[in-house]
């Protein structure tokens, strides 16, 4: 059994995965289209050995909750099944970012923990396949697993649900600049806020209309109408924000200085610097722009106060094995 390492990034999604039309399985309602992310990352080394008494997960610089634990307990029993393996697992992870913000760390978390796992349990997994156990642990995670601009193929059963590489990551100049407005992890996390989305009136508007928009990005990526992207990357994030908002209990995933970011954008635009922003289940912001204008975006962050950070991400590969291992 060899101890296995991997490095996996982040995603931000163009069209989101929100609603599933089977939970067990994370069978998403609709494709998805994203972006993985060059500085926002896990890293995850895994081993399985007779020696361990009990799965020992350890994340460095965080704790992590009995719920959480169980989850990843859970995936590594998915990958012990596949194996027909039964020795206990040691796992540490580390991210590069802070969780619970609006930066999926279940998706980097769990394509990492997918690849290293399935690796150190001596399987030897398809992208594809490594794709669909990622989806079982975090369905966002299935994305982070191929290169670069990513589509999830929402499909109708266990295998026919998995992401795969649309372009690879040099083939766009983007940027996705992640402005951290807050350190707090959210109250109400994704699984959760999936399971509610059948009490918003606006599901079905959401339903009825995500296809257009996907067809949009696709077009948008594959003639690089840079326009056309970011403002069909707009209106995505306000019909997912909508319907967040109109569930019962309603989902209010802003802070005011989300807000404030979302119209500074809008006004840079109007005075001709380019950017749009997206969101996903948390405060945290991210401004998609093309590469060459990352430094005057960078400019106008800087007056605005109170922000904790940002993190600037270009397209990146998906999972991938590395030699150092954390422990
Ligand atoms: C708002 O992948 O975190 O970020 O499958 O329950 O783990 P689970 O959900 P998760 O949901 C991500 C939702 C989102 C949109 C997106 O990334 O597409």
């Amino acid at each position: 059994m060899e101890k296995t390492t991997v490095k996996s990034p982040a995603n931000i999604a163009f069209i989101k995965y929100w609603g599933k039309k089977d939970k067990d399985l994370r069978l998403p309602l609709n494709n998805s289209i994203s972006m993985n992310l060059s500085g926002a990352f896990s890293l995850t080394t895994v081993e399985f050995s007779p020696d361990f008494k009990r799965d020992e997960i350890e994340m460095v610089g965080e704790e992590i909750g009995e719920k959480e634990k169980e989850r990843i307990i859970e995936h590594l029993d998915r990958v012990r099944k596949m194996a027909r393996v039964d020795f206990k697992a040691r796992v540490k992870t580390k991210n590069n970012f802070p969780k619970g913000t609006g930066i999926a760390s279940s998706a980097s978390g769990f394509s990492a923990l997918s690849l290293a796992a399935s690796r150190a349990a001596g399987l030897k997994l398809s992208l594809k396949e490594v794709s669909v156990l990622a989806r079982l642990g975090s369905g966002s995670a299935c994305r982070s697993v191929p290169d670069g601009f990513v589509e999830w193929e929402k499909g109708n059963s266990n295998s026919s649900s998995y992401a795969y590489s649309l372009y690879p990551p040099g083939y766009w100049n983007l940027a996705d600049l992640v402005i951290l407005v807050s350190a707090q992890a959210k109250k109400v996390g994704s699984t959760e806020g999936h399971s509610m989305i059948k009490s918003s009136p606006f599901t079905q508007v959401r339903i009825d209309t995500v296809g257009q928009r996907l067809k949009k990005i696709k077009k948008a990526l594959r003639e690089k109408d840079f326009t056309l992207l970011g403002e069909t990357i707009e209106a995505e994030a306000l019909n997912m924000h909508a319907v967040m908002m109109t569930s019962q209990p309603p989902l209010f995933y802003w802070s005011p200085k989300t807000l404030e970011l979302m119209l500074a954008i809008r006004a840079w635009r109007e005075e001709g610097l380019e950017g749009y922003f997206t969101l996903d289940a948390g405060p945290t912001v991210h401004l998609i722009c093309q590469k060459k204008d990352v430094r005057k975006m960078k400019k106008e962050l800087s007056s605005i106060k109170g922000l904790l950070g940002v993190i600037v991400n270009y397209p990146s590969l998906g999972a991938r094995v590395v030699k150092d291992h954390l422990f």
